[in-house]
């Protein structure tokens, strides 16, 4: 037998990749840093006052382990959200949560179904524990409810995915449609709804949140409207055996002390909430403007991104892009057709925005003349 680590076959099997190649490599790839970082839809309006302070106070005190049951957090989002702490798992952001549901959901071979282009670290999970994705394209730059229910219904799937709103189009459905997705789970199936935008949507956009219902596990996350995506806080919302289960697996310590302070102070602070989402339907409108100064159209958005139609196809909207990103400004993109004609810009402060606007011309010009 050889020297070192015997990988399983399906870990052998994986490609060695991640799904995001991040801001900070490209940074490094690049030799300088990007003048605006628009690309994950990161809140560039930062956390609340209270909330860095809160995490300040909590500094001194990260010696100690964070609480395993985050319990003051627990509680805090039971009240705020109207049901029992029970209900709620705490996780290292919907991504470390999203992990979680996909060890205890999917074996080897079981299949699991989301839309063609949706949210890939999702995917990136079921290929880590050997699920099969079988996907259903989106339905005029929307996630189908009606297709992923029908495809998950004739592949028996384990798991079935939806982010409403969207990423990364920004688009969504309105929480009767979202109600009648739930109503419409096959037996053996589970709906996995990704709410990590919601704060932006419309009132409306999210169904009643039943707590006992088996069909369907809520994800939030404290990593957008919220502004502490580095932090590493997002919540499941579930029915109790479900909730229960993730602690058969879950990183007992995973929740650093300093975050869970921090999402504490944050839940508290609705004011600072409300003002952030007032700039956010500011600059949803300031991108709009921009994209319609250079003849491209936007599509609608309850997110903090807009996706901008650069009106021809993916190889276009690629090359516009990466004009872009040599233009210093990172924004990222669809990686489906036709959703990949469009380019995803996150919002920003005006400064942000005004970089993105000078650099636009320039970049389609390019792209053009490439
Ligand atoms: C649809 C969707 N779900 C989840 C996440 C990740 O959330 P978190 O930071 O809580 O892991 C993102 C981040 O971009 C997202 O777009």
């Amino acid at each position: 037998m050889t020297q070192g680590p015997r990988l399983t076959p399906l870990a052998e099997s994986l490609p060695a990749s991640v799904p995001f190649v991040g801001p900070e490599t490209q940074e490094r790839d690049r030799g300088h840093p990007f003048i605006a970082r628009l690309g994950a839809n990161e809140s560039l309006f930062g956390p609340a006052p209270s909330v860095i302070e809160a995490m300040a106070n909590a500094a001194s005190e990260t010696w100690k382990y964070g609480d395993a049951q985050s319990w003051n957090l627990r509680v805090a989002l039971a009240d705020h959200l109207g049901v029992g702490m029970d209900h709620i798992m705490v996780g290292e952001g919907i991504d470390g949560l999203l992990g979680y549901l996909v060890r205890l959901t999917v074996g080897q071979g079981d299949r699991v179904v989301t839309s063609q282009g949706a949210y890939p670290t999702f995917n990136y999970h079921v290929a880590g524990f050997g699920g099969e994705l079988v996907t259903v394209p989106y339905r005029d730059d929307h996630e189908d409810p009606d297709a992923l229910i029908a495809k998950a219904r004739e592949v028996d799937a384990k798991l079935v995915y939806i982010a409403n709103p969207d990423n990364p189009m920004g688009t969504w459905h309105d929480a009767a449609r979202m109600q009648a997705m739930i109503d419409a789970v096959p037996d053996g199936t589970l709906l996995v709804l990704d709410e990590a935008y919601l704060e932006f949507a419309p009132e409306g956009t999210a169904p009643a949140i039943d707590p006992d219902d088996p069909r369907v596990i809520r994800m939030r996350t404290f990593s957008k409207a919220y502004g502490m995506a580095g932090a590493r806080v997002g919540y499941a919302i579930g029915a109790k055996p479900l909730i229960t289960a993730f602690h058969k697996i879950r990183n007992h310590f995973g929740m650093a002390r300093v975050s869970q302070a921090g999402a504490v102070a944050a839940l508290a602070d609705q004011d600072y909430l409300a003002e952030v989402q007032a700039k956010v339907t500011v600059a949803r409108g300031r991108i709009a403007e921009i994209a319609a100064e250079n003849g491209l159209a936007t599509l609608p958005s309850a997110t903090n991104f807009v996706a901008i139609d650069c009106g021809a196809d993916g190889d276009f909207a690629r090359r516009v892009l990466s004009e872009l990103i040599a233009r210093d400004i990172f924004v990222r993109m669809p990686f489906a057709a036709p959703q990949d004609r469009c380019i995803r810009v996150s919002v920003g402060d005006p400064a942000d925005l005004d970089a993105f606007a000078a650099a636009l011309p320039d970049a389609l010009a390019a792209a053009r003349n490439a």
